[in-house]
């Protein structure tokens, strides 16, 4: 199960994201590299992380005309990360180019759906009449007509869309808490059991496991759950 941890590497220091990754490489599977790190850090940044043995995974939610985000698609790929992400509201042309370019690469292209910062009444000024969890159906529903292969899923919302795209889908799911964790300032929390028994393949996880006084036993911690989690989720079945 280790290895289907996803650590954040929230932080603006290269530096510092290395040594977090060292000291975890070989314990979790992959590490997350968003836009605050990656403008710092770059693609020698990436290198450095497969390097180590790890996955990456860029995070870098690229929303743009077909065209360019093909080409963006095409360059992540060619940085031999695991995956990368895009914001599903691009729409369907979009999305279809996403997916094409990354055909036959060994990227897979995780769909956005709705920002979980975003509520009704955000969408409703944006002139989006649906309910977010609406919404997250029907991008996810698009992106997968298109090709794409992943999603990235609030806790709140892995099982629906597990039920809409099936099971050779992936599906990533970051805000997660073990029990005596603090929930710090994510406030739908969902601990490593219930996000793998609804149906995650994959876990963000950050601060739980960057922050605790011993990151390789909060990890692995984590992973005893998510493997309980993944056998009571597949008795259900
Ligand atoms: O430290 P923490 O575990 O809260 O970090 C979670 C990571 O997942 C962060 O990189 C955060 O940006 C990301 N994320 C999230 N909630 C979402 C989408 C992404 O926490 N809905």
């Amino acid at each position: 199960m280790k290895e289907r941890i996803i650590v954040a590497l929230d932080t603006d220091s290269p530096d510092s994201a290395l040594s977090v990754v060292k000291a975890l490489a070989g314990v979790v599977g992959m590490f997350k590299v968003g836009m605050e790190l990656f403008p710092r850090g770059g693609p020698d940044l990436v290198r450095k992380i497969r390097d180590e043995g790890a996955d990456v995974f860029l995070d870098l939610k690229f929303h743009d005309i077909p065209n360019t985000v093909a080409g963006a698609v095409r360059s992540a790929a060619a940085l031999g990360v695991r995956f990368t992400t895009v914001h599903a509201s691009g729409g369907r042309q979009m999305l279809a180019s996403a997916a094409e370019a990354a055909f036959g690469t060994g990227t897979t292209i995780l769909a956005v759906t709705v920002l979980t910062s975003l509520d009704g009444s955000d969408l409703s000024e944006i002139g989006v009449p649906s309910s977010p969890a609406d919404m997250v159906l029907r991008l996810a529903g698009m992106a997968m007509r298109e090709g794409i292969g992943g999603y990235v899923c609030s806790a709140r919302e892995v099982s629906a869309v597990r039920e809409l795209v099936g099971n050779s889908a992936v599906l990533v799911t970051p805000g997660v808490r073990l029990q005596d964790d603090a929930a710090l300032d994510q406030k739908r929390v969902v601990t490593p059991f219930d996000a793998m028994r609804n149906g995650a393949d994959y876990l963000v996880v950050g601060r739980p496991i960057t922050k605790a006084a011993d990151p390789v036993a909060a990890a692995s911690r984590f992973a005893a759950e998510m493997q309980r989690g993944r056998e009571a989720g597949s008795r259900e079945a």
